[in-house]
């Protein structure tokens, strides 16, 4: 275990209602875990028990204890097992049978998962602690594409009008500008552009509504390894932040989530808005899943152009991050 730096990253692996009351099961580099909620907050450990390996994550919660399904054995706080039910209450429990716990953490409504010892921090995003935004949360998708495949997407905005078209892509200009890769802040890096929109449609549910043709200043860019940020500043004062992350199960099998933040009254317009996101996302689902294997991350393994400056730095940084040190 603990063998690829990836093992040291964080990762989103669930919405926070999916964590109780039952132990939900995730896999992160094809290594199962368990995360339960305890009264001290979230759990996560290896799902395997350590008497005979069953699966926690088949056990059921009592008074906030996980029970093993296999023997009865119960694990509290900090993993530690408190009871085996075949040595009766007064036996003493013997140092192996705890269980080791693992870094689990709640934020911007997800709960972030780090099998190893962290190398970085949760990326950052500031619009989260400014009280004139709202955060709309979206369940974790299941995604049979590799990792690597759907931050190169997020990065990409030369799809839009082709993979896009169904959505918002038929107003989308083909002819990407040109763009400098910059530290955008402490954690993304990428790039900012701007851009006059036909505000019609959906694009008015976007923008908030005003006038017909608009303003739109934007940003995007990555954290590493699997995270963008995408920025959008609208001529009429509407601000929105869509933060997408993904997480890999496996090499072809990935999590994926977004959240947005908005600085305008999403008490009607919110549900909307969100599913108007989900079918740009399914439309990017269904281009990604017919891909098969990972990105290649070869020198010349891929035709890029200009328009694929910000996936060419993210490869260059991910190569870094693969061949650092093991924490
Ligand atoms: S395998 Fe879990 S209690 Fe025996
Ligand atoms: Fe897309």
């Amino acid at each position: 275990m603990n063998e690829s730096p990836l093992d040291h990253c964080w990762y989103a692996v669930a919405a926070v209602d999916e964590v109780g009351p039952d132990p939900l099961a995730i896999e992160i580099l094809s290594v199962p875990y368990v995360i339960w909620r305890g009264p001290e907050g979230l759990i996560a450990a290896r799902d395997r028990c350590p008497h005979r390996e069953a699966k926690l994550s088949n056990g059921t919660m009592q008074d906030g204890c996980l029970r093993c399904p296999y023997h009865g054995w119960v694990f509290g706080d900090e993993g530690r097992c408190v009871e085996i039910p075949s040595s009766g209450p007064e036996a003493t429990i013997a140092p192996a049978a705890h269980l080791k716990t693992l870094n689990v953490e709640e934020r911007y409504g997800l709960v972030w998962f780090c099998p190893g010892e962290p190398t970085s921090p949760i990326p950052h995003l500031g619009v989260d602690d400014d009280p004139s935004f709202t955060r709309l949360n979206t369940g974790i998708q299941v995604w049979d594409c590799s990792v690597t495949r759907m931050i190169d997407n997020m990065l990409d905005v030369a799809h839009f009008p082709y993979t896009h078209v169904g959505t918002f892509g038929r107003e989308q200009e083909a002819v990407v500008p040109a763009f400098t890769i910059v530290q955008l802040d402490d954690t993304f890096t990428g790039y900012e552009y701007s851009v006059v929109i036909d505000n019609v449609g959906d694009t008015k549910l976007m923008s908030g509504g005003g006038a017909d043709v608009l303003g739109l200043d934007m940003s995007t860019g990555f954290a590493l390894p699997f995270s963008v940020r995408s920025t959008m500043t609208y001529e009429n004062g509407i601000e929105q932040t869509l933060f997408m992350t993904a997480a890999p199960i496996s090499a072809e099998r990935s999590y994926y989530t977004f959240v947005l933040w908005r600085n305008d009254d999403v008490s009607t317009s919110g549900r909307a808005i969100v599913d108007f996101e989900l079918n740009v996302t399914l439309e990017d689902k269904t281009m990604l899943e017919n891909l098969s294997g990972e990105l290649s991350l070869d020198r010349g393994g891929l035709a890029d152009v200009a328009a694929d400056r910000a996936s060419v730095a993210w490869r260059r940084q991910y190569q870094a991050l693969l061949a650092s040190e093991d924490a």
